[in-house]
């Protein structure tokens, strides 16, 4: 059983609909996928209760019931994707602390790449792998980009290669209890998710 963890200091920057794409994608490829939903303003959970497809699977999670829902997974789930919330929390470091990846979603703004570091010396004081995944950026504007891999890069990190860009299919399928590639498979938004779920299958060696 894989364990992605989803985490970042700061909120708005697109933690749980990264959470639910990828868990969606990974389904789609015949992966049995838990979220574990540790924010208390439960917004994959509900998302799930608008959902009528039966995976992924949303179960809320608090930091001490982690443990007795990571045994329940084992043996029924082959990807675990753990959405967190922002702010200081002790759920951020308990769900790091289990994961064999963590991502860092990030918008190109100052004030998202501001709160990367905190985020980024929690992965590190657990020895855990992470990338940083640009989300929301420009369509229009490939500069932005690659500045931001360069603030991303002076932090010490690396941003993943595939990058979301901000378009309006994210919100309108978070509003229908879908995921991008669900709302409209045929979108550039899906096959960004697309592309950047095989990129981390390739990456944690996940198997067929
Ligand atoms: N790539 C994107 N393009 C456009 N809107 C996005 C994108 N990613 C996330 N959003 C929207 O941004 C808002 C915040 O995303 P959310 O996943 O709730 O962030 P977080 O969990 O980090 O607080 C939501 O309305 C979501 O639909
Ligand atoms: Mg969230």
């Amino acid at each position: 059983m894989h364990i992605i963890t989803i985490a970042m200091q700061k909120g708005g920057v697109g933690k749980s609909t990264l959470a639910r794409s990828l868990a969606v994608a990974a389904a789609r490829d015949g992966l049995a996928v838990l979220i574990l939903d540790m924010d208390a303003q439960q917004s994959a959970s509900q998302w799930g209760e608008r959902r009528e497809a039966d995976m992924p699977v949303v179960v809320f999670s608090t930091e001490n019931d982690l443990p007795k829902r990571l045994e329940q997974a084992r043996g029924a789930a082959g990807l675990v994707i753990i959405d967190t919330p922002p702010a200081r929390s002790t759920e951020a470091p308990a769900a790091v602390e289990v994961a064999d990846l963590v991502l860092i979603p990030t918008t190109p703004d100052v004030e998202s790449l501001e709160q990367m570091p905190r985020t980024l010396r929690l992965c590190r004081g657990f020895g855990r792998p992470v990338w940083a995944v640009i989300n929301m950026a420009n369509p229009t504007g490939p500069a932005e980009v690659a500045q931001t891999r360069e603030v991303i890069r002076a932090m010490g990190a690396q941003a993943a290669p595939v990058v979301l860009h901000r378009r309006k299919a994210h919100r309108d399928a978070s509003a229908s209890g879908l995921s991008v590639q669900e709302m409209d498979g045929a979108s550039k938004a899906a096959d960004e998710v697309t592309d950047l779920w095989a990129w981390i299958r390739a990456e944690m060696q996940i198997r067929h």
